[in-house]
């Protein structure tokens, strides 16, 4: 805690409030004291001004364009390390030994498989449902499979949930899309690493042999680590907020892919791929940046700005370095999507609106290009960032669970509804 306090004065009336500093990053008034002391709350709809929790585990610097897990710049885990290795950092805060990661990777592949009874869920749905609606549906499903993990104050019961999540995300995922083009489901095969694991379920079918690409499976692990946390976004929010409650964790993050779907948030992906292909060719980009800006249109440039990044998103820099290695290895010379995303960007970038606002290109923004090149359907694009995002929402459900000051989420509001009045039978309403 700082030696600084704030002081907020209401209706004449003085309040010292603690100021408690962070390692880096902006300090925060603690404000929990502010209701006893004065009858008011505080006032801030999309917590724009408000750190909702203390965490150790993601750091984000939005003006410079910095981002850390653990303190290790996104870039450098990105280039070096795997998703795996990423998932231990954020899950234990150190990267492992070599014993450790060996341990770690043997363990969460031991739990890939999902129940044979999963099989059902699946065939209860229609073949075209969209894939985050299976999602939602069959992780939230996990939690009638595994009742143990329903002791969320035993430690072990704890990571055993996670690695079960961390490895079924993968199995799971792979269904839903298989599902949806009518193919078998693939078992998953342990001796392959995660990612090429992942693919495999995908893209193999009985029929025939499968080689999974080295190129594109180091692609999307990069892909992996690059959405694997973002501090307290929406969907990690969400996920705190359910397990506040002391809910099951897989029902937690149910909750968080069902928030992920938004196209604010991780639908962004499916709606930036969709919208390059409306503009379609570079011509007619001036004609959707105008109707970008265009108060009276609701359209946005979708992969274009953020909350917390007001320059250029570190991970969308990966990202687009990321899209040419998949669009070389593919052989795909010219890609017209490439060429309208390219371009659309260049004249965003200098374009007064978008510089005055801030508003530069977000991961989503590169993403959708590529994994559409490695054969995914715009569908699944969000489920992979779920697949992703799923070791972030359990760091930081866990770190929730292990904070002894942790208490139920309860924001306040500000009431402007009707004041009390008497209630009126349906015989006498005018
Ligand atoms: N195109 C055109 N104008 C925009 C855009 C955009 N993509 N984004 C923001 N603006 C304008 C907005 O109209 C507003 O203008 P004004 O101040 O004149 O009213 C100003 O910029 C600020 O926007 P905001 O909606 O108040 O900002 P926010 O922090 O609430 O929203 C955002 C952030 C990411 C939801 C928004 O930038 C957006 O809708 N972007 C498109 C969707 C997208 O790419 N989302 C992915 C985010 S990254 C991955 C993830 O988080 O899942």
């Amino acid at each position: 805690m700082s030696s600084n306090t704030s002081t907020v004065t209401v209706d004449n009336k003085s309040v010292e409030l603690p100021v408690k500093d962070g390692t880096i990053g902006p300090s925060v008034i603690d404000i929990s004291k502010l209701y006893g002391q004065t009858g008011m709350f505080t006032y801030d709809p999309g917590f724009t001004s408000t750190a909702a929790t203390e965490s150790k585990i993601t750091y984000i610097d939005g003006d410079k364009g910095i981002l850390l897990y653990r303190g290790y710049p996104i870039d450098q885990l990105a280039e070096h390390g795997d998703f795996l290795e990423t998932c231990y950092l954020l899950l234990y805060g150190e990267l492992p030994t070599a014993a450790q990661k060996a341990d770690f990777d043997y363990r969460v592949t031991r739990h890939t498989m999902v129940h044979d009874q999963m099989n059902r869920f699946f065939t209860g749905f229609r073949r075209d449902a969209h894939p985050m609606a299976i999602m939602v549906a069959c992780v939230g499903a996990l939690s009638a499979f595994y009742h143990d993990s329903t002791d969320i104050s035993d430690p072990h019961q704890r990571m055993i949930a996670s690695m079960r999540m961390i490895a079924k995300m993968p199995t799971l995922a792979a269904m839903a899309y298989k599902y949806s083009i009518g193919q078998p489901f693939v078992y998953p095969q342990n001796e392959l690493d995660y990612t090429s694991n992942f693919l495999r379920m995908c893209f193999a079918v009985p029929a025939e042999e499968y080689k999974v690409n080295p190129v594109l499976s180091r692609a999307l692990d990069r892909i992996f680590i690059l959405h694997a946390d973002h501090e307290q976004n929406a969907s990690t929010s969400t996920v705190r907020l359910a397990g506040s409650s002391g809910a099951n964790p897989f029902a937690c993050i149910a909750a968080g892919i069902a928030c992920l779907w938004g196209p604010a948030h991780g639908g962004a992906n499916e709606a930036a791929l969709k919208m390059l292909e409306e503009i379609g060719t570079p011509d007619r980009i001036p004609e959707y940046i105008a109707k970008a800006k265009d108060k009276n249109d609701p359209f946005r440039l979708m992969g274009f700005g953020h909350r917390v990044y007001k320059n250029y998103d570190p991970r969308a820099r990966i990202m687009q370095k990321t899209t040419h290695e998949v669009l070389n290895e593919l052989g795909i010379k010219d890609d017209p999507l490439l060429d309208v995303a390219v371009e659309l960007e260049q004249i965003a970038l200098k374009d007064e609106y978008f510089i005055e606002k801030k508003l530069y290109p977000n991961i989503d923004f590169y993403s959708g290009i590529t994994l559409k090149a490695m054969g995914f359907p715009t569908s699944m694009f969000t489920v992979l960032f779920a697949l992703a995002r799923t070791v972030g929402w359990i760091a930081q459900w866990s770190e929730m669970i292990e904070d002894p000051s942790q208490r139920i989420g309860r924001p306040r509001q500000l009431y402007t509804g009707e004041t009390e009045r008497d209630y009126v039978t349906v015989a006498q309403r005018g």
